[in-house]
């Protein structure tokens, strides 16, 4: 058995770990990454959930979904005429693997380039000594690696309804829910968080009849309210029929389906029959064959690698970042730890600001927020001044034929130091960059407002906002 001494061993190729590694190598450390995801031929796929089985591959589908939406019902306003529409569903999903591909091969690629040593294999604690770490990789062959820093980014794992496992055919996670082989006639969804919503349009764009049943009497409680309020008024114009307050009982998976019960909102017991069901009730931190115990590495109570603010675990030397880990399960909150570990470990201020970090929703309207939301400034007693811009003012999203929605800009009332930025429209996911610098710049609404956007262009909508908070918008 041959092993290898590293200065820093990352556990974990998704965006954390692979970002880490690289970092850290940038950094000049000797470094090691070790994952255990197998594409279907047994080989390597690199980076993890999110460009395996979640944010690449769902918006793979979300882009072909939408054209074929675009083309069966939005062309004609453009006076294009589409004859014999038809959806090959085994192209649209193989395009989907091609990408998932080009992503695994890239992140290789990366590794190469700066030198990066990869493991194919669980990595797993053996011991502690000397003031280095024993990590075991089991693989095609066993290894074991010595380092003095280790990284540890293994994950998550979608979270499973009691009494209904994912047997990934009928009752499905996302991973399931990214390769259905056919589309499914009725598609129950539990859960109306951002899976829900992203995997529920791709398959009700795609001609499915979707239920989303979702706990919680408030819709998208997280976002402002009145954003949460617009998507909801669009989702159920294109036919997403969300059931808030909803109470799931037990659930019969047959041959031919699904059999949910669950009571309503009014307290009334009702059946959902469906071919196929998606479980999105959120994500659980994986730390399964880490051997964690082996090496008194501590979690906490929700099963989290128990961290530090800045992602020291109990343990000298070992750091964890990303969905396993506290905070957002968000793959840029996963690569930012990544950065900010790496430079901590060579001596650096590496810093991740938490207040800053964009959400983002890419459904159709797309949904991006960074910052406070109207809701908890006012919990916060904060004095604030809103201001909003609806797209249906903005000439390129007349141009575009999108026209839902606004962008939202929360100011203090006092300095006017934007606070938040809630975008509910066309190409929200690409406009909140702007939001998330100007916080990040502690910018006022007066600096977007006298800052020049380009004309036509959806930005001009966020520089409306801005100029809305002083009451002097120019197109509304
Ligand atoms: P992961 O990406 O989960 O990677 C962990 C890796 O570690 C995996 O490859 C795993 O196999 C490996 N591993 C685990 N244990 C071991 C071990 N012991 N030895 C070796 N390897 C191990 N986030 C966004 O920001 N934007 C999006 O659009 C988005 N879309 C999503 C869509 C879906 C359907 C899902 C499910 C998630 C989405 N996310 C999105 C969330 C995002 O995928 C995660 O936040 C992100 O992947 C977390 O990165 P990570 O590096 O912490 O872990
Ligand atoms: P989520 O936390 O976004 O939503 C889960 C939803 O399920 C919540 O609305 C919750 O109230 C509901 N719920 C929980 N238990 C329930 C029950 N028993 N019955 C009915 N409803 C129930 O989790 P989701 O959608 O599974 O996604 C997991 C994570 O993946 C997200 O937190 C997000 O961080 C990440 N993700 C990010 C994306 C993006 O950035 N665009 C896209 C997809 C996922």
């Amino acid at each position: 058995m041959s092993q290898q001494q590293f200065d820093v061993v990352v556990i974990g190729g998704g965006p954390g770990g692979y970002i880490a590694a690289i970092r850290a190598a940038q950094l000049g450390f000797k470094v090691a990454a070790i994952d255990e995801w197998k594409n279907d031929k047994g080989g390597p796929a690199l980076g993890g959930t999110c460009t395996n089985v979640g944010c690449i591959p769902s918006k793979a589908l979300l882009q072909s979904s939408e054209h074929y939406e675009h083309a069966g019902k939005h062309f004609a306003e453009h006076g294009i005429g589409v004859q014999g529409l038809s959806l090959d569903l085994a192209k649209l999903v193989g395009r989907k693997e091609t990408v998932v591909k080009q992503n695994n091969d890239g992140i290789q690629y990366l590794f190469k380039k700066n030198k990066v040593t990869f493991f194919h294999g669980r990595g797993s604690f053996v011991a502690a000594r000397d003031g280095s770490y024993e990590i075991k990789v089991a693989g095609a062959k066993e290894e074991t690696v010595l380092a003095k820093h280790v990284i540890v980014a293994t994950g998550s794992n979608a979270r499973a309804l009691p009494g209904a496992p994912f047997d990934e055919e009928t009752i499905v996670s996302n991973d399931g829910a990214l390769r259905f082989t056919e589309v499914p006639k009725k598609l129950g969804v539990i859960g109306s968080g951002v899976i829900g919503l992203e995997l529920g349009s791709v398959w009700r764009r795609l001609g499915a009849d979707v239920t989303i049943l979702e706990g919680l009497p408030t819709f998208l409680a997280a976002a402002d309210e009145q954003v949460a309020k617009e998507a909801k008024k669009a989702f159920d114009k294109q036919g997403l029929k969300i059931e808030l307050g909803a109470k799931v009982g037990e659930i019969k998976a047959g041959k031919k389906g699904v059999s949910i019960a669950w009571t309503d909102a009014k307290g009334e017991a009702r059946t959902l029959e469906v071919d196929k069901l998606i479980v999105s009730i959120g994500r659980v931190p994986n730390t399964v064959g880490l051997n964690a115990e082996a090496v008194g590495l501590k979690l906490d109570e929700r099963g989290a690698i128990a961290v530090d603010d800045d992602n020291r675990t109990n343990l000298p030397g070992v750091w964890a970042i990303g969905d396993v880990v506290r905070g957002p399960m968000l793959a840029h909150k996963a690569e930012e730890e990544g950065v900010a570990v790496a430079e901590r470990i060579a001596g650096q201020h590496g810093h991740v600001n938490f207040a800053t970090i964009p959400w983002v929703i890419y459904t159709s309207p797309e949904i991006a927020w960074a910052g406070k939301t109207e809701q908890q400034l006012k919990a916060e007693g904060r004095a604030y001044k809103p201001g909003s811009f609806p797209f249906l003012a903005n000439g390129r999203a007349r141009a575009l034929g999108d026209t839902t929605g606004f962008v939202k800009i929360l100011a203090d009332a006092t300095t006017d130091e934007i606070l938040g930025v809630h975008i509910v429209g066309p190409q929200a996911s690409e406009l909140i960059a702007e939001a998330v610098l100007a916080l990040e710049f502690k910018a006022s609404a007066e600096d977007i407002a006298r800052t020049t956007h380009a004309h036509p262009s959806l930005s001009e909508a966020t520089k409306e906002a801005a100029l809305a908070v002083d009451k002097r918008t120019l197109n509304f």
